[in-house]
């Protein structure tokens, strides 16, 4: 919240009214005043600006409850603070069912009231910035941002479009950099459940005797190291997505704990005597071949059942040639952003490398050749000899006339090219060549490179 939060304090006693606002002036609120519910309601009509309403449990006319419930049908965004006489604590508990932020019980000091106001505003802060975060991915990943009308696409498309539409589970396959990640987003944030958390784990980074309780949480002690309570990651994507990336190199074991949890909805965490029911829809993905898997037995073949109900195969690259210029044109758009940069183009030459190199990298490593030309370049125009070294180098269909070097050679030779295109510049060259700072001073010495 950047403006300084509103609080409509509302009371019957004028007294205690007047130094209620007073003592938020002081603390730099803005305050609104009225004596009675039916005028508190008149004011939140009127204006659109408050943020908190502080109001007496007991006044003449409307009481407090009711004005809260009220409120919450005009204004569900507006948190309610009840301030509640002894004795009347039981009114305070049906207050909070109905959705009130807070109570505090008179007699107050200031400093309980402030606190118990200030806590609220702040949350109530949180909850915006977290909607605001969650509209602007919603507009990053939405459907139309992944590019490409090839024919092979257009069939992911009527996929993605019959995901975004249902709750049931997703196996998106495809090589490695074609977008699976990209996809798996498009069906959470233009889907049913974009209200939702997205929750991202990559089964292949978890080290396999943590992934169990990574995903189902823990009771703290339930074994050595779960020092503390943990809800587990299938708890954080309650109400939305969980995506399971790299799911082949889920253990065996935890395979068929995972097809149990989504065939009935509950979970348990480890060490708990009790099950949880759970809202989640799961988008599952790999890079690997799903059906020699099943045949190794190293992925239960119940589980890919349940999994697949909507199976995505993502084409790599190299079949959808034709998508080439506009990813172009997209990651030109993208990194002049990023990079604060007018770059207008790509020379029909370089475009032409780029449509017929092989792409093992896919989406990604075209993603990378551009950003290495964006690094390397000065012009308005991408040119051919921008484009990643390897790339460039590649010989074309057929090239076996390669002059092979040692690779002391082509070290040196790669060191002395980065080096130039990023006009001595050490950090720069470090990250043309993908490796850290100080390997790169230690190339260059080896290589008794000078400046
Ligand atoms: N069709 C597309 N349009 C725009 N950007 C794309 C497209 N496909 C992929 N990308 C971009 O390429 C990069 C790699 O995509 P992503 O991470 O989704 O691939 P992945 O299939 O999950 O790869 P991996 O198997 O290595 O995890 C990302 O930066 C993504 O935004
Ligand atoms: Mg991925």
């Amino acid at each position: 919240m950047n403006r300084a939060a509103t609080v409509l304090v509302v009371e019957d006693d004028a007294a205690m009214r007047d130094s209620c606002a007073k003592l938020f002036r002081l603390e730099g609120y803005q305050v609104a005043e009225a004596p009675s519910a039916a005028e508190a309601l008149k004011e939140i009509a009127r204006r659109d600006d408050i943020d908190v309403v502080l109001t007496d449990l007991k006044m003449p006319g409307m009481d407090g409850v009711t004005l809260l419930k009220e409120i919450k049908r005009l204004a569900p965004d507006v948190d309610v603070v009840l301030m509640t006489g002894y004795g009347s604590i039981q009114s305070a508990v049906e207050a909070i069912k109905h959705g009130a932020a807070d109570y505090i019980t008179k007699p107050f000091d200031t400093n309980e009231l402030l606190m118990t106001v200030g806590k609220i505003v702040q949350l109530s802060g949180l909850r915006e910035e977290v909607s605001r975060l969650r509209s602007e991915l919603r507009r990053k990943y939405r459907f139309d941002n992944i590019i490409g009308s090839s024919e092979c696409m257009q069939a992911v498309y009527k996929r993605i479009e019959a995901a975004r539409n249902s709750n049931s589970s997703v196996l998106i396959c495809g090589d490695s950099g074609t977008g699976k990640e990209l996809v798996a987003k498009a069906i959470h944030y233009d889907g049913l459940r974009a209200e939702g958390p997205f929750v991202p784990i990559n089964c292949a980074a978890i080290p396999r005797d943590l992934i169990e309780s990574e995903l189902f949480g823990h009771k703290r002690g339930a074994f050595t190291g779960a020092v503390s309570d943990s809800a587990g990651l299938f708890w954080a994507a309650n109400g939305g997505t969980l995506f399971l990336d790299e799911i082949l190199d889920m253990p065996y074991a935890t395979q068929a704990k995972l097809l149990r949890a989504l065939q009935e909805k509950r979970i348990r965490r480890i060490g708990d005597a009790q099950e949880r029911p759970i809202d989640v829809r799961v988008i599952a993905s790999t890079n690997q071949d799903v059906q020699r898997a099943i045949r190794d037995s190293t992925f239960r073949e119940d589980l890919y059942y349940r999994l697949s109900v909507i199976r995505i195969d993502v084409p790599p690259l190299c079949e959808r040639r034709e998508d080439i210029p506009a990813l172009v044109r997209h990651f030109i758009d993208t990194f002049n952003e990023t990079f604060d940069r007018t770059v207008n183009g790509i020379s029909d030459e370089a475009l032409d490398i780029l449509t017929r190199h092989d792409w093992p990298g896919n989406v990604r490593e075209l993603e990378g050749a551009v950003e290495h030309a964006f690094a390397v370049g000065k012009s308005h125009v991408i040119q051919a000899g921008e484009l990643s070294i390897h790339l460039a180098a590649r010989p074309g269909p057929g090239g076996h006339d390669v002059k092979f070097q040692t690779l002391t050679e082509a070290e040196r030779d790669l060191l002395v090219q980065a080096m130039t295109a990023a006009d001595g510049n050490k950090a720069m060259a470090a990250r043309l060549l993908g490796i850290s700072r100080p390997r790169l001073y230690k190339m260059i010495e080896r290589h008794r490179l000078r400046d």
